[in-house]
């Protein structure tokens, strides 16, 4: 489903963020990256995205090599794969409502679809009674949890989670956890940035371990081995 061939990232100057990565990644796996700040997660996840370009290699997902993709044909390609960012993207003029109605709203879902949907995905990250609310008027956990919703709304085959429990308590990033792999079990592929050693350790699944732009190590059910 994702395979990274010898990907190089550079911004302007400096040490390349990513370093000659290869990373083969199959369809409905559900795999932790973790790595200290800096190491080159979120510049994955965003070459993934095709949101930035690799200054060299080959990244091809569910058979589309991305640097043959062209402009107008990637909005339908992210249309397949949902997203939660480390700083969220919420529409600030639109409430918690529109923000996950419009991710529908984009592929045509009929209204009728869209008022049973958006209540299901608010309930099951625990928001239900927020629907009306401005993103700004929310706690970070709470924008955090539209962003997942947002994301999970459209069933994706892909998502990419850049540290979706960054603002969150431990019980509520153990629920979130527990969501990402429900949704695995139904077949989709997971991708999950994290800092949160003690449920990577406590969920024994594929740890893929970056270290300035490098990885420095990919275990089947392993646990956080990065030290601080
Ligand atoms: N837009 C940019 N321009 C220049 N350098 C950048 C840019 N974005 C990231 N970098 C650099 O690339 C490296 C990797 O950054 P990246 O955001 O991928 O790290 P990360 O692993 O996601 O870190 P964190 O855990 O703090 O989110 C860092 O050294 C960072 O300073
Ligand atoms: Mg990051």
């Amino acid at each position: 489903m994702i395979i990274l061939d010898n990907v190089s990232k550079s911004y302007s100057s400096g040490q390349p963020a990513l370093n000659n990565i290869s990373l083969h990644i199959k369809q409905g796996e559900f795999v932790f990256i973790v790595g200290n700040s800096g190491s080159g997660k979120s510049t994955l996840i965003k070459l993934l995205l095709k949101e930035l370009e690799p200054t060299e290699g080959t990244i091809t997902v569910n058979g589309i090599e991305l640097r043959r993709l062209k402009r107008k044909n990637i909005p339908k390609y992210r249309r397949k794969i949902g997203v939660v960012f480390q700083d969220f993207r919420l529409l600030k003029d639109r409430n918690v409502y529109e923000n996950i109605a419009f991710a529908q709203r984009i592929i045509q879902t009929p209204t009728r679809e869209i008022k049973k949907q958006v209540p299901r995905m608010l309930s099951l990250v625990g928001l239900a009674e927020k629907y009306k609310s401005n993103p700004k008027q929310l706690s970070g956990g709470e924008q955090q949890r539209v962003a997942l919703a947002r994301a999970l709304v459209n069933k994706p085959e892909l998502l990419l989670a850049d540290e979706p429990t960054g603002n969150l308590d431990p019980k509520n990033s153990w629920e979130i956890m527990k969501l990402l792999e429900q949704i695995n079990k139904q077949g989709t592929t997971v991708l999950v940035v994290t800092h949160n050693r003690e449920i990577v350790d406590a969920m024994q699944k594929r740890v893929v371990t970056m270290q300035k732009g490098i990885i420095v190590s990919d275990e089947e059910k392993g646990g956080y081995i990065y030290e601080d």
